[in-house]
């Protein structure tokens, strides 16, 4: 199967507009005409896939210390709306379950980011792709799985063959195009700010989709889609 992209991509589910990774955002999300989001997975102490960004609780919730060493059930007390605004006061920490089922209903596509914690690497990525092969196995047309973690990627072609892989980088290192290859991916998904022109027609011809992040200037987004980028990720 193909993957069928949307031009743009919500990062975290709609950052700007709703607490990062919550099920709020990606209702949000959908409302705003979004048909693809992005979030991150990152594995509780009893190794629950959570949706959750930093390493670290705190930013974006009222847990303190980091979110790898606290159970689920701890975790989905944790109130991760009221940081943002008083209206979202009682938003929890999602499970990727969550995630997905919630994703499911509102008919929105997933950029699964796998984001483990140092040295849960392989772990986590195992769980993701059980959890995608579990609950999934329809959607393998609408999900892309990316991460900046080597091994997870190896672990998602190993484990989730059937669901596409994106190579997530900060810039186009030496060794990209062999990378992205040897990891089976169809896209590359490098930061906007240092991208240029040809680095977006390198990847093209090298066969990749580009999906870029994180572009909150409409400008911006109408430039890089100009070069051929094939989705930007936005807040
Ligand atoms: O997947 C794109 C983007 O989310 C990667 O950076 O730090 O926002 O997860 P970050
Ligand atoms: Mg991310």
């Amino acid at each position: 199967m193909s993957l069928r992209l949307s031009r743009v991509i919500g990062h975290r589910g709609v950052a700007a507009t709703a607490p990062e990774n919550t099920l709020t955002g990606f209702r949000l999300a959908a409302e705003a005409g979004f048909s693809w989001v992005e979030f991150d997975v990152m594995l509780s102490a009893d190794e629950v896939p959570m949706l959750h960004h930093d390493e670290k609780l705190g930013r974006t919730n009222d847990g303190r210390g980091r979110l790898c060493e606290q159970d689920a059930e701890a975790l989905k007390r944790l109130d991760a709306g009221a940081w943002f605004a008083p209206d979202f006061a009682g938003e929890r920490i999602p499970s990727f379950a969550d995630g997905i089922a919630c994703c499911r209903a509102l008919g929105l596509a997933m950029n699964v980011e796998i984001k483990p914690a140092k040295g849960h690497a392989i772990r986590t990525a195992e769980v993701v792709a059980e959890t995608l092969n579990t609950l999934c196995p329809d959607l393998t047309d609408l999900i892309v799985v990316s991460s900046f973690e080597r091994e997870c990627l190896e672990v998602a072609k190993e484990k989730a063959p059937d669901f596409h892989r994106g190579y997530l980088c900060e810039s186009l290192a030496d060794g990209w195009r062999q990378a992205a290859e040897d990891l089976g991916c169809v896209s590359v998904h490098p930061n906007h700010r240092p991208l240029t022109e040809a680095a977006v027609a390198a990847i093209r011809e090298a066969g990749f989709k580009t999906l870029t992040y994180t572009v909150n200037d409409p400008l911006r987004a109408a430039t890089l889609i100009a070069w051929g980028v094939d989705a930007v990720i936005t807040d």
